[in-house]
């Protein structure tokens, strides 16, 4: 390879050397100085060309969005910000860009509008930032997990099953929607699918993930999962990447103390490996702060905020506690939230779990012991309480400005239990006949928890709106590419 990355030559002490740099026009000015960059760095480097020694045609193609070639001399540099710079001795367009037709401007373009042209947007700095943090997080959860002997499962994206019970799936067929085949009670007969059954793209790999828990004992699946949920929000995705451990003999102590060694130690990660992009996505959001009323600004930084979480042992409180702390709050003057919730069994509305996090304990809250009919069939049921409600072990982690950031649960091992519960909400016994075999057959206590990983990404770069931290978002009506 003949060229040097920019991040390696910016760090590098050697002026004098002869350097090749490859890669795209960000800026030009007074036919002499470019910004380049390729991507390794949020930083560009400058090239300064000799312009009454450079062919006039060449110096035209010199545009925003251009692929060039540079080679020259790398010298100390006189410019603000920067140690080098390449005093240019050949230049070679590899690409052209023509500026007239050129979505992005050497100027910064709203999120809305990146957003249009999702398709061009990896090349501009924060869309640098905030993937090269994601896949700093990434990697982070990969050796978090290795480095515990975790084994990293491959679930399947297509299966039989619906694993949340709540039936927001997206549904796998070969089928001629035109000329269904019907059975004689005019259902869709899926035994002449594919797979010869009806199949769907999973909404999690827990199911499968607990049959290798019960053989390996700690194991996580790290995959895209799928929901057919119809909400258009900042916080949805229709397709997401779910971080899933599962741990035999774990109770929901071990499970809680997982969670949260888990993200501190990723956003430590991002922190340590990341402070440019960090810095850079933290002035961002300086800048937009600015634009707001003082009462509204907040009052940590992003550095700030990401260090106050590693450093802070999160709030573990019940439903019913946290019941009782929203039954005796005040709807605020402004009427922008009613914390008031109606009654013990209700599931938490957005503004309930903000209210929690944000205003009463003003950090990452732990939600345990839900009622059991608001959660999902597998959860280990608790004793009814002294007043006959009945709860499940499980818990929720719910993060400032984001919400619920993980779902969890220590699971029903005991099998009668376990088919009660699925007969009551209607989940045919037949069809999970090889999940029942972890409770037939030398079933243990055990636990494992999903962590939304946009939403991860969504906390640790500040961004609000979560089609800004995948790269190709789906949602509901838009899936462009
Ligand atoms: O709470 P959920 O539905 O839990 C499960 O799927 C369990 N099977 C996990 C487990 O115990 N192994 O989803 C887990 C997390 C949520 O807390 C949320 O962060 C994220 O996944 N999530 C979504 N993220 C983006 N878009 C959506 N539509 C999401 N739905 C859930
Ligand atoms: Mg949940």
């Amino acid at each position: 390879m003949e060229h040097t990355r920019i991040k390696q030559l910016l760090l590098s002490e050697e002026t004098g050397k002869e350097v090749i740099v490859k890669g795209w026009v960000r800026t030009f000015r007074n036919n002499q100085f470019i910004a380049i960059n390729d991507g390794s760095t949020l930083h560009n480097i400058q090239a300064v060309v000799d312009f009454e020694h450079t062919d006039e045609a060449v110096l035209k193609r010199i545009t925003t969005g251009a692929a060039i070639r540079v080679k020259g001399e790398l010298v100390a540099s006189l410019g603000k910000g920067q140690r080098v710079e390449i005093k240019v001795a050949e230049i070679t367009i590899l690409g052209d860009s023509d500026p007239e037709k050129y979505p992005l401007q050497p100027k910064k373009h709203s999120l809305e509008f990146l957003r249009e042209i999702a398709h061009l947007r990896f090349r501009t700095g924060t869309f640098n930032a905030i993937f090269k943090v994601r896949n700093a997080l990434a990697f982070a959860v990969n050796k978090f997990f290795n480095d515990r002997d975790f084994v990293y499962m491959h679930t399947p994206i297509i299966t039989g099953s619906d694993a949340e019970g709540a039936g927001e799936m997206f549904r796998v067929t070969t089928l001629d929607l035109n000329n269904l085949p019907r059975t004689e009670s005019g259902d869709i007969d899926f035994k002449e699918d594919f797979f010869g059954k009806s199949t769907n793209l999973t909404v999690s790999g827990q199911l499968e993930g607990e049959l290798a828990a019960m053989a390996f004992g700690n194991i996580y699946t790290f995959g895209p999962t799928f929901r057919a949920e119809n909400s258009n929000t900042t916080r949805h995705l229709a397709e997401f990447w779910m971080i899933e451990p599962e741990m035999a003999f774990y109770d929901l102590e071990d499970n809680m103390d997982l969670a949260e060694e888990l993200l501190k130690y990723v956003i430590n990660y991002a922190l340590k490996t990341c402070p440019d992009e960090i810095e850079f996505l933290r002035n961002r959001l300086l800048d937009e702060e600015k634009s707001k009323p003082q009462a509204e600004r907040s009052e940590l930084d992003l550095v700030e905020k990401l260090h106050f979480v590693i450093e802070n042992r999160f709030e573990r409180v019940s439903y019913t506690d946290a019941i009782e702390i929203l039954k005796r709050s005040k709807p605020n003057q402004k009427k922008q939230f009613k914390y008031l919730i109606e009654a013990w069994g209700a599931d938490l509305q957005s503004e309930h779990e903000r209210f929690l996090v944000e205003k009463h304990f003003k950090k990452p809250v732990i939600l345990t012991d839900y009622p059991r009919e608001i959660k999902s069939f597998y959860m280990k049921q608790n004793e009814p309480d002294a007043q006959g409600r009945q709860t499940v072990r499980a818990m929720d982690i719910l993060f400032p400005g984001i919400g619920e950031m993980v779902g969890g649960s220590q699971r029903e091992e005991n099998l009668e239990k376990l088919l009660t519960r699925m007969a009551e909400v209607g989940i045919p016994e037949e069809e999970m006949d090889w999940f029942l075999d972890t409770r037939r057959f030398g079933s243990a206590p055990h636990a494992g928890f999903g962590v939304g990983f946009e939403r991860l990404v969504l906390f640790v770069t500040g961004m609000t709106n979560i089609r800004d931290v995948i790269p190709f978002p789906r949602t509901p009506k838009s899936a462009a590419f």
